[in-house]
């Protein structure tokens, strides 16, 4: 079980600090957002770059930008530690995947709530983790979508069949209240923004979640 608090919600004047806050979780979820594949700006490259250098855990990057086929495997190089594109905005997804691996990182691929999993189950191979968006990309404090479940309980028939360590992330809305169903149909990931930075202690509110994932 893997915690991955989403930098969206944090204080974007002072990143470093909100970083060392949630020092106890696993990953640091980045949302890199270009107001084309969603409608929202965030941050780019030359940010991530920079906290990379200092943020005391790995960084999971999730691109919800077009053109994830030039950009994520530079995300990869810049050192993330996984990089997640959406399906949707690619054109070549077993490439991307090829291209972030050769560059280091896990591979990730995402799917928004209205695309289906079966045609892209095939990408298997390529991948080292699957997102499933519990919420429309491109906001934080957004409400938890129950009706992906059976998606998730797909991918995790489809990692089970395929074997190998492949880890299944959920995000959007997730929080005390959701956590256990997302962990229940078979995710091991979970990204949480509003739940994590809202709370009186970030770092609490990451425990918390832990434990309720872990059953
Ligand atoms: C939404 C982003 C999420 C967002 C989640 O498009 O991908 O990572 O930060 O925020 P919460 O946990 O508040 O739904
Ligand atoms: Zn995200």
């Amino acid at each position: 079980m893997r915690i991955a608090p989403s930098i969206l919600s944090a204080d974007f004047a002072n990143l470093q600090r909100e970083l060392d806050a949630i020092k106890n979780a696993d990953w640091a979820h980045v949302d890199v957002m270009d107001n084309h594949f969603v409608p929202n700006l965030t941050l780019g490259l030359p940010v991530v770059e920079s906290l990379l250098k200092v943020a005391p855990m790995p960084l999971d990057a999730h691109l919800m930008i077009d053109d994830p086929d030039r950009w994520a495997p530079q995300y990869a190089e810049a050192g993330c530690k996984s990089v997640t594109f959406h399906v949707e905005a690619a054109a070549d997804p077993k490439k991307i995947a090829r291209d972030i691996r050769a560059a280091g990182a896990r591979s990730s691929m995402a799917i928004k709530p209205g695309t289906p999993w079966e045609p892209y189950e095939e990408l298997l191979p390529e991948l080292d983790m699957v997102l499933v968006m519990t919420v429309e990309p491109g906001f934080g404090g957004q409400s938890f979508m129950a009706e992906q479940m059976p998606k998730v309980r797909a991918v995790r028939e489809s990692v089970k069949k395929h074997g190998g360590d492949i880890w299944i992330q959920v995000d959007g809305g997730v929080s005390a209240k959701t956590i256990e169903q997302c962990a229940e149909a078979g995710a091991d990931t979970f990204v949480a923004g509003s739940a994590v930075y809202g709370a009186a202690s970030a770092a609490d509110a990451v425990e918390d979640l832990r434990r309720l994932a872990a059953g």
